[in-house]
């Protein structure tokens, strides 16, 4: 995203799904588990590594936070949007935990976030809509003490290899090969072809000599540059990525066999294992500040 205006789209949208926002963490909801998998060992990995002091940006309606406080860490955390923020006061003081541990914050605007220290900072669900991620990851940095660390959740780019879909087509022509390298037939030609075997629309559009997508605007990032492309040059390095949301087959399988899809895929999630490259949508980066 990057304008002005996506961002306050991106508000709009979380504002009108505070009041819900909850649910996707209880048991009984249809959806995949994939917040709860990730809570999971993102709490794991920050008893590993003797966190005390927490920063939750992006907190949303807490339940990440109250998860956090039950187990012992001190919590604060921050949202950019106001009906988020409502909500996740009022979960808040519903479990005990006093409101005023979060409050609004833009984690692109340094001046909105809280002064003070924390040892490791997390970013769940935040940065795929940000238009200034190396902003965001310094501002980050800013508030960790001396080898803090922080888990950061990307969505990821390498997925479309495996999905054979419209994204797969915006991977393999926009990312993966340099149609600009071709004469004009030739470019039509390659398009075709990965139209025709995705069996997808061909795209229509072109700006800036990119294939565009009407309907496609997240950010991916792909797990095997990010360390180069964005930790290093704000001064972290990457300890571990750890995969989730496996799909155990390409995501049109999961209409036709909701369930036998749903429990094939928790069966693969590893954090650590080679095929969350290909079939994972989602992993989180833990890196550590550098002196
Ligand atoms: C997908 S939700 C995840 C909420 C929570 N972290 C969780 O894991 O349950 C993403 C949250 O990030 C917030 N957000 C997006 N961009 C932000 C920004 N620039 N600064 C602060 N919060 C932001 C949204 O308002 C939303 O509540």
């Amino acid at each position: 995203m990057d304008s002005g205006s996506d961002k306050e789209k991106v508000r709009k949208y979380y504002d009108q799904e505070a009041g819900d926002y909850h649910k996707i963490y209880q048991e009984e909801c249809d959806e995949y588990p994939a917040n709860q998998i990730r809570l999971n060992f993102v709490v794991e990995r920050l008893k590993q590594n003797r966190v005390r002091t927490v920063l939750d940006t992006g907190c949303g309606t807490c339940t990440p936070m109250l998860r956090l406080l039950k187990e012992g860490f001190k919590v604060k955390g921050f949202d950019f949007s106001e009906e988020m923020v409502k909500a996740g006061k009022e979960e808040l003081e519903k479990a005990g935990a006093a409101p005023n541990l979060i409050g609004q914050g833009d984690l692109e605007n340094a001046s909105t976030l809280p002064d003070e220290k924390f040892d490791a900072i997390l970013a769940l669900g935040v940065f795929p809509h940000l238009s200034d991620e190396a902003k965001a990851l310094s501002n980050m940095r800013q508030r960790l003490n001396k080898g803090g660390l922080v888990f950061i959740q990307f969505r990821n780019d390498l997925f479309a290899a495996f999905t054979l879909n419209k994204y797969s087509l915006d991977f393999f022509l926009n990312r993966v090969i340099d149609l600009s390298s071709l004469p004009d037939d030739v470019a039509e030609e390659v398009i075709s072809f990965y139209s025709e075997r995705l069996k997808t629309d061909k795209p229509d559009k072109r700006t800036k000599g990119k294939i565009s997508f009407l309907d496609v605007r997240a950010t991916f990032r792909n797990p095997l540059t990010v360390e180069e492309e964005l930790f290093k040059p704000i001064g972290f390095s990457v300890n571990k990525i750890h995969f989730y949301h496996y799909h155990a087959l390409p995501p049109i399988f999961e209409n036709k066999y909701p369930s036998l899809f749903q429990e094939l895929s928790l069966r693969l999630e590893k954090s650590n294992d080679w095929k969350g490259y290909l079939m994972a949508s989602a992993y989180v980066v833990e890196a550590i500040k550098n002196d």
